[in-house]
């Protein structure tokens, strides 16, 4: 091959290339808004990023030490910082979630079936602890925690409790529903109100004598 012939396939090897490249390009950017729509994310070519339908985290947290809800009904309220796998340029939305450690009278079997659901095994099963999302699954505000009944009837809507229900309730300022937290069968049953289901409740688990939650039942309002 004289240098002539040699020159001749450099400059055909090189507009190969110069044409190829741009073709490449344009193939992946049309390819990137079709993977885009099969799994919507924060950016372009992100294809592993988080997705909406991921599932909410948060980093565990000590929400009461054992001694603070040490007898029947003691309670504490903490705010759990949930974040949320959305559109942001971050990839995570940070929302605080309030919640409640309650000191229950008698064991219950907590109602923790969605752990499972979201590749969680729950450490603790059965407990006269339980914690529970403070907010209300009806439209989304803040209930309260209300240890004397009383306070119910006189200020959530006149809702006079049954003689086995006449203990600590949980009631919501806005719409008036009442939640009996220590409920055996459907712990935070609706005795009143509104609420289509009853609040969702947190996996804690006891390092010493703090109680450490570390997810919440994913969700929203209902
Ligand atoms: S938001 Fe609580 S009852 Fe409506």
């Amino acid at each position: 091959m004289d240098a002539d012939q040699k020159a001749q396939l450099d400059r055909r090897r090189f507009l190969k290339l110069a044409t190829a490249v741009p073709a490449v390009a344009a193939v992946a950017a049309l390819a990137s808004p079709l993977l885009r729509m099969l799994k919507p994310n924060v950016g372009r070519f992100q294809l592993l990023a988080p997705i909406a339908e991921d599932t909410p985290r948060g980093d565990p947290i000590v929400a009461a030490n054992l001694s603070e809800v040490a007898k029947p009904w003691d309670f504490k309220y903490f705010v759990f910082t949930q974040r949320y796998p959305q559109y942001t340029p971050e990839g995570f939305k940070a929302a605080n979630m309030p919640g409640v450690v309650i000191r229950l009278p008698y064991k219950i079997r907590l109602p923790l079936g969605w752990a499972r659901v979201i590749g969680k095994e729950p450490k603790v099963t059965e407990s006269d602890i339980i914690v529970y999302s403070r907010i209300c699954p009806h439209l989304g505000c803040i209930y309260n925690y209300v240890p004397n009944y009383k306070e119910i009837t006189a200020g959530y809507g006149g809702y006079a409790p049954p003689p086995q229900r006449q203990h600590a309730l949980m009631g919501c300022p806005c719409h008036l529903s009442i939640y009996d937290p220590a409920d055996r069968d459907v712990p935070g049953r609706v005795l009143s109100g509104p609420a289509p289901r009853p609040p969702r409740t947190f996996l804690f688990e006891l390092q010493g004598q703090n109680i450490v939650v570390t997810d919440v039942e994913p969700g929203g309002i209902a």
